[in-house]
């Protein structure tokens, strides 16, 4: 199993991109595995690329976002997508 984190304090240095491109690459040269991508970025720009880009990934975002309850993790708010990455992580490990 690979595990990769972008981090980065500076904006606008294409954090989200660059997840989105390893998240397609390492999907399309392991095609039998699962491939987990956790945005914690509020903007959730990786997420939203994900899921269809600019027009469609924005309605997947709000669709997520309009959920009630809407999903908190920890103190932070993270976007809307923490009911979808707990499915994820749970059938991941389960
Ligand atoms: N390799 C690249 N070549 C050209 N443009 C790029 C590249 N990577 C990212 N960009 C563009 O640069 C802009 C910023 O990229 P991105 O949103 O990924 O940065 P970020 O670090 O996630 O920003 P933020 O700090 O706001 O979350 C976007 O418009 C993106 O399309
Ligand atoms: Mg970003």
């Amino acid at each position: 199993m690979a595990v990769y984190a972008l981090w980065n304090n500076k904006g606008g240095v294409g954090k989200s991109y660059l997840t989105f491109q390893i998240s397609c690459e390492y999907a399309r040269t392991h095609p039998t595995e699962k491939n987990l991508v956790i945005d914690l970025c509020p903007q959730a720009n990786a997420s939203g690329m994900l899921m269809g880009g600019i027009i469609r990934g924005e309605e997947q975002l709000d669709f997520f976002s309009s959920q009630n309850p809407r999903l908190t993790m920890l103190v932070t708010s993270i976007s809307g997508f923490v009911a979808h990455i707990e499915a994820l992580v749970w059938e991941l490990i389960s």
